[in-house]
């Protein structure tokens, strides 16, 4: 049976874009395949600085992932920063990684982009661990031999990469690594936030989905829309309210929201009351389960602690491999 592995950096509440670009496929495709899911919290330190921000950050996603539909006591999930072996073989991993790969890195060179753009040196701002995110990202993957990861488009290079850096390490040292493969739903590959951009935290257009009615309301009224009259037609294919809605409704309320647009008569504003009602109703239950879930840290600590020692059981014989491999003992 094939392994797959997801990982969630936890850097803010979770949206619809991480529900419909990854927490949902990677539900379903674990209802196929054995599965483990990983809170990043060592990848957050890029951007979150204090810990006890991290801390919160991973409980909440923690209660989010299990109110959405994982089960913690078939599926293991865990705190990254609870399988230090993932630390110490990224380190090892580093050491036959060339340097030039990291400099091809989507979020490193953006980084750099900026800092020319601002007449500033190439690596100004820039951690030496942004640089290196992306070994860390495939000693989680590699640690326990993952086949297939699951992600949205944005990760896809990272899980190349992740293929790359396992490449050179069984190049040097014999085929000890498992290659992995990325999975990308393609009908999900890019979900729209409020302002039309891709729907992001860090561009602060997001739709949150456990949190009260009241932050959901004001986010799907706070979407984006030109001034048409509720009369005039409007193209379904490029409209955020039609975009969002077609995610998450049922195929035939979709149908009469695309035809009221193509032929006039759908306003924006029922079509946002029409998607704040189908959101509301999708994550009711989900929406008690997590208050339930995020008011009691020990049950939430039992369960990542029992996760994490799965993970650890699946990665210690590859580790002793690596290491006997690198430095000539288990
Ligand atoms: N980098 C991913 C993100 O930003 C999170 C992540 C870390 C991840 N390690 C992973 C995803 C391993 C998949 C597999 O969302």
């Amino acid at each position: 049976m094939k392994l797959a592995l997801t990982g969630y950096k936890p850097t803010g509440a979770p949206h619809l874009g991480n529900y419909l670009g990854m927490i949902r496929p990677a539900l379903e495709l674990a209802e196929r395949h054995e599965a483990l899911y990983f809170i990043a919290d060592y990848h957050a330190l890029t951007t979150v600085t204090r810990g006890r921000e991290v801390n919160d950050l991973t409980y909440q996603a923690a209660a989010t992932w299990i109110a959405l539909g994982l089960d913690p006591e078939k599926k293991a999930l865990y705190r990254q920063s609870d399988v230090p072996e993932v630390c110490e073989l990224a380190w090892i991993l580093a050491c036959s990684t060339p340097k030039g790969l990291l400099n091809r890195a989507h979020a490193y060179k953006a980084a750099v982009d900026t800092n020319h753009l601002r007449g500033r040196d190439a690596d100004a701002g820039v951690s030496a661990g942004l640089y290196y995110y992306p070994v860390l990202m495939a000693a989680d993957i590699l640690l326990p031999g993952a086949d297939i990861v699951p992600v949205g488009l944005d990760q896809q290079q990272h899980v190349e990469f992740a293929r790359d850096i396992a490449g050179h390490f069984n190049s040097v040292y014999g085929p000890i690594l498992t290659i992995p493969e990325p999975l990308i739903d393609e009908r999900v590959a890019t979900i729209p936030g409020i302002d039309g951009r891709k729907m992001s935290k860090s561009y602060n257009n997001v739709i949150p989905i456990l949190a009260s009615f009241e932050q959901l309301r004001k986010s799907v009224m706070g979407i984006v829309t030109d001034s048409r009259r509720p009369e005039e037609s409007k193209d379904p294919g490029t409209d955020v309210i039609f975009q969002l809605y077609s995610h998450v409704a049922p195929d035939g309320a979709v149908d009469e929201m695309r035809a009221g647009f193509e032929h006039g008569g759908m306003g924006y504003a029922r079509a946002k009351e029409e998607l704040f009602a189908v959101l509301v109703e999708m994550f009711a239950g989900q929406r008690e389960r997590y208050r339930d879930l995020i008011a009691d840290r020990a049950e939430l600590d039992r369960l990542l602690f029992a996760g994490a020692e799965r993970a650890r059981a699946r990665g210690e014989p590859i580790l002793a491999r690596v290491r006997e491999a690198v430095v000539g003992r288990r």
